[in-house]
């Protein structure tokens, strides 16, 4: 729909407007991404260019998504921010908030002339009038923010579309729009496409060639199916761009890594991708995370964004594929033999972003394998609420009948197989996978995961970003403010 330009979108009029009174409202929903070959490192700190390209996969906003409104008003006195109910008051100040406002900055210096007003109201503000008009930004994440589950990707993918809608700014030249959002956040960069997306990371100084480009559309590989494993929902304690620049002040590897085996990756990536060659494809997922953390060791001091239940998923996934020997790889094998599994052996591949939590990529025929070997591996928590529950759509849900205790399952929004509605889907699929865990034998070491897995997201590939009708906006079109306090 509105994928890489908001040109087809008509910014919707909010409230009353005499020549003096006026404000322009747009909502978007974006998706999050995981990073397949990962960005890491800066060419040019203040234009956020890589120091090599990246590739990711866009997931179902039907199941993680960030829905931001912006809404600009002639009389608003400051530009403000919310996220997830909070108003930022730092918004201004804050290095935090830095690259939302050279976001904010960059489009608004594209400010166009526009109407606004309908009827005899109706009438032209200049772009320098539009210019200096402030806004208010309201977004919420429906899944953990600054976690590392690319809620900046999300968020300022979603941003860049808002204002580039209220202020009537469009692409100059193809992937224009992700050069403003890759201002923003780098990965936001590839939140502007569905599919595969790779940000190339472009040679120009002015970095107009840094741009994200949709390899593979949502629909060529629908069999894909993603599960992400919440392990943590703190936020990190070192920024992905703290991490970056000590790393590339002081890491060796990372410069060998961005240039010998990233692009070698990345060309072996696409041809998978292409044959849909999934144990071509899962290898090359967990090689290149395996590299991107051995970097981070590798920086002085090192930093840690993987813990000990993140390891625990890495050798669940070997085990699952059988290159793992050993009692969980025994309990693991005999799942494998019950469920039909890939000539090769590999049905899954994990890969961690800048934070502990898992994406484990596999297909729909071994979902329910991963889902059972995840419960295999981490033990409800004794005291746990009164039923395991499942939901849709980052609400919550019913719980199974009659099952134990486990973690939440959310999501499903394309597994239509499983039933009319995301939380019967994920009933379902709780279900089935607690059927198959329970003839697994016990995997050795596991109290010590006991209730360390508090939600999975089971989702699939997903599209661009979508704009909504003013109806579904949450903010006031004449006060700006939060339609209504959604806590995360
Ligand atoms: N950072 C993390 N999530 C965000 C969001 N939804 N909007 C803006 N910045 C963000």
């Amino acid at each position: 729909l509105c994928r890489f330009a908001a040109r087809t979108c008509l910014v919707t009029m909010g409230a009353s407007s005499s020549s003096h009174d006026y404000s322009l409202v747009s909502t978007f929903t974006a998706p999050t991404n995981i990073a397949l070959i990962k960005y890491w490192g800066k060419r040019d700190l203040e234009k956020n260019t890589p120091i090599n390209s990246s590739i990711s996969l866009t997931l179902n906003q039907g199941d993680l998504c960030t829905t931001t409104t912006v809404v600009l008003r002639h009389d608003f006195a400051a530009d403000k921010l919310w996220l997830n109910g909070k108003e930022k008051v730092d918004f201004l100040t804050s290095r935090q908030f830095k690259r939302h406002r050279a976001l904010l900055a960059l489009v608004r210096a594209r400010a166009t002339s526009r109407y606004v007003g309908q009827g005899e109201g109706r009438h032209l503000v200049p772009a320098e009038e539009l210019r200096k008009c402030r806004v208010h930004i309201v977004s919420v994440n429906n899944f953990p923010t600054g976690a590392g589950m690319a809620s900046s990707a999300a968020g300022l993918a979603a941003l860049t579309l808002a204002l580039a809608d209220v202020y009537g700014v469009h692409d100059a030249f193809p992937g224009e729009l992700t050069t403003f959002a890759r201002q923003g956040s780098g990965s936001a960069t590839r939140s502007l496409a569905g599919g595969l997306v790779e940000w190339k990371m472009g040679a120009a100084l002015d970095g107009h060639d840094s741009i994200g480009v949709q390899a593979f559309s949502e629909a060529h590989w629908p069999e894909l199916c993603l599960v992400v494993a919440v392990v943590s929902d703190k936020e990190k304690k070192v920024s992905s761009a703290e991490g970056m620049t000590r790393g590339l002040g002081t890491s060796d590897l990372l410069r060998h890594r961005a240039s010998v085996s990233v692009p070698r990756r990345l060309e072996a990536l696409r041809a998978a991708y292409a044959a849909k060659d999934f144990p071509t494809l899962a290898r090359l997922t967990m090689e290149d995370s395996n590299s991107f953390h051995a970097t981070c060791q590798d920086t002085y001091p090192p930093v840690a964004y993987m813990d000990d239940a993140s390891r625990w998923i890495v050798d669940m996934v070997h085990k699952l594929n059988g290159e793992l020997d050993g009692e969980g790889g025994s309990a693991s094998a005999s799942a494998k033999a019950s469920a039909s599994k890939a000539a090769s052996g590999i049905i899954a591949a994990y890969t961690f972003d800048a934070g502990p939590n898992a994406h484990i990529i596999t297909t729909r025929k071994h979902l329910k394998l991963v889902l059972a070997a995840l419960l295999a591996h981490f033990p409800a928590a004794k005291q746990a609420p009164a039923a395991a529950s499942v939901g849709g759509g980052g609400s919550g849900g019913a719980a199974a009948a009659g099952s134990a205790p486990g973690p939440l399952i959310v999501g499903c929004a394309a597994l239509e197989e499983l039933g009319e509605d995301a939380s019967t889907r994920a009933a379902t699929l709780l279900a089935g996978a607690q059927e198959l865990c329970a003839t697994l034998p016990p995997v050795q070491g596991r109290e010590r995961y006991e209730g360390r897995l508090a939600k999975v997201f089971v989702t699939s590939v997903g599209g661009s970003p979508i704009k909504l009708p003013a109806t579904a906006a949450i903010a006031s079109a004449t006060s700006g403010e939060p339609l209504a306090l959604v806590p995360m």
